[in-house]
């Protein structure tokens, strides 16, 4: 216990605390459906909710605080599969014994929040862990940030700073960069800005064609080299998500990725890997560690499963004093978590060939294509995706008949949610704390419920 205030008093109730918490969640053990007179208190709650919001929910769901590892309570007393984990953001499983621990230890601290100007222990110790995962790679420096989309907005300054006047940027085709006014931009998905002025010069062009994997790499290529015919070295930037998570997990080859950011550093363009979404989920670390692409990043932003955001860049891109500060770095059990979950997944077996996440992903795809081979013959046209993002397609693939499919899903146990749009597919953010029979109890509900809904 590094934080706050420490006496032996304190450290006695801390380790009762610290079990008493952990066993009282372990007693979530199964899915269950709503207990009767809780219903009405999650209708009720939700309807009053959506008002404050002034919008809909997709799912009924409220989570009551409870849950152990995959499996989540919900206020109305029902327990469910959690395979979306607040968007990826809860790799580890709920009421993770590393959690309750940077909870309870934040709590002898005097305050809440870390912050740049008058700083402290923990984005400190942080962001050394965070450099040490990246000394592979020319990234030298870590800047917190409260939201993904706002560690994109430090990726850019910074680039924009180095290379200005030449703001350009490129992006990709179903790229996903968040919802910030600049974000909102990178983002391919018009209807995510309608209505809303253009800020930011971005140019989309093709990812990889899992469809078309040969002439893949020569399409993009072409694709940027218009975009330097067209518009001359006015560019900043490349960014990438190596694996797209809004267009339903979407990945090329290492071949691919060299390729093109071979073609970036030959014109002078810096590039920027987008790892919100797929930091810690793949066969290491980071995806470009997986893909070996580490000569090649000036700039990589994460956010989720850290459970702190923030963006590293290299010793070139270090920008000048003014350029980048705010309040907050993050909570200081945040940033606890996030030093643990670092140390827990570079210490522990989880990646490389015969890694907890490899092992995860093999799992899965060998119960799919036995569903897909099987009983659900005709209506499950796709499976794949690396470590613990994985996602699938239903029947036609359609927008409406996947989300059909989920709400189904959700009643007969399964959290998910969609991704990607023509084709639209079910996604999983899996955490690793699932057991086998888990899993096998997963399949038997997705079997029953392709075969009721397709
Ligand atoms: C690849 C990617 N980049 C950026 C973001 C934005 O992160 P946040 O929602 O924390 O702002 C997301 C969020 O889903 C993402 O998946």
């Amino acid at each position: 216990m590094a934080i706050g205030v420490q006496s032996s008093e304190i450290h006695e109730h801390f380790n009762k605390l610290f079990s008493a918490i952990l066993m009282e969640q372990q007693k979530i053990s199964s899915i269950k459906p709503a207990d009767e007179d809780k219903k009405e208190l999650l209708t009720n709650n939700l309807k009053e909710y959506e008002q404050l919001k002034g919008r809909g929910f997709f799912y009924p769901f409220m989570a009551s605080g409870r849950g152990h590892g995959p499996l989540v309570e919900l206020i109305d007393g029902s327990i469910k599969y959690d395979l979306i984990n607040a968007i990826g953001v809860n790799l580890l499983g709920h009421s993770h014994p590393i959690y309750i621990k940077a909870n309870l230890e934040a709590a002898t601290a005097d305050t809440m929040m870390a912050g740049n100007l008058l700083s402290c222990l923990e984005p400190f110790e942080l962001s050394k862990v965070l450099i040490n995962a990246v000394k592979a790679s020319r990234l030298k420096h870590f800047w917190f940030s409260c939201s993904g989309s706002f560690a994109g907005d430090t990726a850019l300054k910074i680039l924009w700073q180095k290379k200005a006047p030449n703001y350009r940027l490129i992006a990709f085709e179903k790229s996903f960069a968040g919802r910030s006014i600049a974000m909102q931009d990178v983002t391919y998905n018009s209807s995510y800005r309608e209505g809303m002025p253009q800020t930011i010069q971005v140019d989309h062009v093709p990812h990889f064609n899992y469809k078309d994997p040969e002439n893949s790499l020569k399409n993009t290529l072409a694709a940027l080299d218009s975009l330097i015919e067209a518009n001359g070295s006015t560019y900043c930037a490349l960014t990438i998500e190596l694996i797209q998570g809004e267009a339903g997990f979407i990945f090329g080859t290492k071949e691919y990725y060299e390729g093109i950011f071979k073609w970036a550093k030959a014109h002078d363009i810096y590039v920027w890997v987008d790892e919100v979404q797929s930091f810690a989920r793949t066969h290491q670390l980071f995806a470009y560690q997986m893909f070996g692409l580490d000569e090649y990043v000036d700039v990589v932003t994460v956010g989720k499963v850290l459970q702190a955001c923030g963006t590293f860049y290299t010793e070139e891109l270090n920008p000048k004093p003014g350029l980048i500060a705010g309040t907050f770095n993050g909570s200081i059990a945040s940033m606890n978590a996030g030093k643990a979950i670092v140390r827990l997944l570079t210490e522990g077996n989880f990646y490389g060939p015969f890694g907890r996440m490899k092992e995860l992903e093999t799992k899965f795809k060998a119960e799919f294509k036995k569903l897909s081979e099987g009983s659900c013959k005709g209506k499950l046209p796709y499976y794949g995706g690396v470590g613990t993002m994985l996602s699938f397609e239903v029947g036609d693939s359609s927008t409406e008949t996947t989300n059909k499919f989920m709400k189904k899903l959700f009643e007969n146990g399964i959290i998910t949610f969609s991704a990607g749009k023509d084709p639209t597919r079910v996604r999983f953010l899996l955490s690793i704390s699932l057991l086998d029979e888990q899993i096998k109890e997963i399949f038997s509900i997705l079997e029953k419920t392709i075969l009721e809904i397709i």
